[in-house]
């Protein structure tokens, strides 16, 4: 275990020799270098498709740009995560839609155009400089008017819409503070029929969801979400991880049975 090699047992244990220690800084390099490949291969893959099937629009981009412009982080779906929900609004034939969480309004034009005539999307946000940049990304989009936009904590808008008689919705996007994820489920429960799909963003998070004895408070609402899903009597789901531009994630796809 003194030659100058690079043994397992060198990686393994990082043995206190010098061989040892350069070796396990090479493997790390080594190991960088191929994520960060295949990072690259992820989003060349994702602007493949996304060129082909989710082509760039101007008034997506202005919305991209508007945000980008006004400080928003650039956390929204990606296009063809956008052309994704567009298609599910379709298959489904969804008139009402709830989305939680809408930064600029990126997701929302995706959903909203898919809507037939006398569709909506309800959508809500807490930060108003989020909810102004929204609302003028949808005006320009010309998705304003099939847009309801609420400002405020959205386990407190969940609340009056419900207390509204508001739904039931016929798809919910849950994508916003993670945290909050089990409430959001139990409104979108009180909120939906039979048949309502409920999907959630960000539930992989780079793999950190497994981490039982996390203290993230993102995590442990993703993974209590997760376990009430399992739980629930009324919901069958799945999850499916994904990677590309936006890194390494997933979401959870549930529906309403009975
Ligand atoms: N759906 C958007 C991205 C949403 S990012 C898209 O794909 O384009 C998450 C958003 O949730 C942010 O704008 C954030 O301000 C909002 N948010 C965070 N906590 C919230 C809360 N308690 N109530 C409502 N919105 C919240
Ligand atoms: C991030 C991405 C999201 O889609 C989201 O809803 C919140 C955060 C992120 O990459 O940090
Ligand atoms: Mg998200």
């Amino acid at each position: 275990m003194s030659g100058p090699y690079l043994t397992p047992e060198s990686i393994y244990f990082g043995q206190p020799t010098p061989v040892g220690f350069i070796g396990s800084l090479l493997l790390l390099a080594i190991c960088c270098m191929l994520f960060a490949d295949m990072k690259n291969t992820w989003t060349e893959v994702d602007e493949y498709f996304g060129d082909l099937l989710a082509p760039r629009d101007e008034l997506l981009d202005a919305a991209l740009e508007a945000n980008e412009k006004a400080g928003l982080p650039a956390i929204g779906v990606s296009r063809l995560q956008g052309k994704f929900l567009f298609l599910l609004v379709k298959i489904l034939q969804a008139r009402r839609v709830l989305e939680i969480g809408t930064l600029g309004g990126y997701s929302t034009i995706w959903m909203a155009r898919a809507l037939p005539a006398g569709g909506q999307v309800v959508t809500l946000e807490v930060d108003p400089k989020h909810a102004e940049v929204a609302r003028e990304n949808l005006g320009r989009a010309g998705m304003l008017e099939r847009v309801d936009l609420r400002l405020g904590r959205a386990l407190t808008t969940l609340a009056d819409l419900h207390a509204a008689g508001a739904g039931p919705f016929d798809l919910v996007f849950i994508d916003a503070d993670k945290e909050n994820n089990p409430g959001y489920l139990e409104w979108a429960m009180k909120l939906a029929r039979p048949g309502t799909v409920i999907v959630v963003d960000n539930v992989v998070r780079d793999g950190r969801v497994i981490d039982a004895g996390t203290s993230d408070l993102d995590l442990l609402g993703t993974r209590r979400m997760a376990e009430m899903m399992a739980a629930h009597p009324r919901l069958s789901a799945t999850a499916m991880q994904t990677v590309g531009a936006k890194g390494y994630d997933g979401f959870a796809l549930a529906m309403v049975t009975e």
